[in-house]
């Protein structure tokens, strides 16, 4: 199959980039604060997005529990959350909105789960890598309470180095991007699915990624790929991932909402402790939109 390098070089003239992120400065978000507040948050928060790849929204202090994520994806025109199909297999019916928490999901489904139900670290990967490339453009990640120790969010700015990529190795950053380069095994509710995709794509005039290095993901060499081309673009991208100006840990704060450009930057989270008083929980919900500040409708 080959890949059209002209596109994926255009849209690489256009990825986030970590100068100058506020890191300090979180968007103040208070519903109380009147609708032309309301709407300089929106738009400060979609300029982050779009800048940085990502946002962090800080809630009125003490706001807590799943529903608090709605508002905020309404007010960005997210639209509804989406639920990965193999969720609702054998009948299951899930909750929108994920609980990722090993203190308090211990004796639930989610106990197992690798990253709703432990404390262990996760390595770098993208949401919903099930789904064709690009589809999940958005995650929110609401913190409700810390851990004692860790749990610090990773970002990895992923289409960013993969610009780099193109600049200076093309047969390996076309690699990347041919389909089956990047295999996905779900591993959860009985499920045997699975999606062989690019790591990186051109959709809908972006350049966006389902970077992930996960127990689940591996790499493949497609047909007609040399393997030295894919083995040079994987080891380039887990260079920069070392890179301070590609790569940052975070550590949110209760009340705080991360708005993430989930096909635009990779993410992954520390291994931490908990307060067996407070554990660590966070909330959890996946979107197909970006963040708008048009006054559209919400479906
Ligand atoms: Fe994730």
């Amino acid at each position: 199959m080959t890949i059209d390098s002209s596109d994926l070089l255009k849209k690489a003239e256009n990825v986030p980039t970590f100068d100058d992120v506020p890191w300090d400065f979180p968007v103040a978000w208070d519903p109380g604060g009147g609708e032309s507040d309301g709407r300089a948050a929106v738009r400060e928060v979609v300029h982050r997005y779009q800048r940085h790849g990502f946002a962090i929204v800080q809630l009125p202090r003490g706001t807590t529990g799943e529903h608090s994520l709605a508002p905020i994806a309404e007010a960005l025109r997210l639209g509804a959350p989406f639920v990965p199909p193999l969720y609702r297999l054998n009948g299951n019916t899930p909750p929108v909105v994920s609980r990722i928490s090993a203190g308090l999901n211990v004796s639930t489904p989610d106990a197992t789960h690798p990253s709703f139900g432990r404390t262990s670290g996760q390595r770098l990967h993208t949401d919903g890598t099930l789904q064709d490339i690009g589809e999940i453009r958005t995650t929110l990640l609401l913190c409700q309470s810390v851990s004692r120790t860790g749990g610090d969010t990773r970002l990895f700015n992923a289409t960013a180095a993969y610009a780099g990529l193109l600049a200076t190795d093309l047969p390996a950053a076309l690699a990347l991007a041919t389909p089956g380069c990047l295999v996905r095994r779900a591993t959860v509710n009985g499920s045997d699915d699975f999606n062989a995709g690019p790591a990186f794509a051109v959709v809908d005039d972006q350049l966006v990624t389902r970077y992930s290095l996960t127990d689940t993901d591996r790499w493949e060499v497609p047909d007609g790929i040399s393997a030295d081309d894919l083995w040079r673009g994987t080891a380039y991208l887990e260079k920069c991932a070392e890179d301070p100006t590609l790569y940052r840990e975070l550590r949110m704060a209760p009340a705080q909402v991360l708005v993430l450009a989930n096909a635009r930057l990779a993410h992954g989270r520390t291994a931490y402790t908990d307060d067996p008083r407070q554990p660590r929980c966070m909330f959890r919900t996946l979107h197909e939109r970006e963040p708008s500040p048009e006054l559209t409708p919400c479906p």
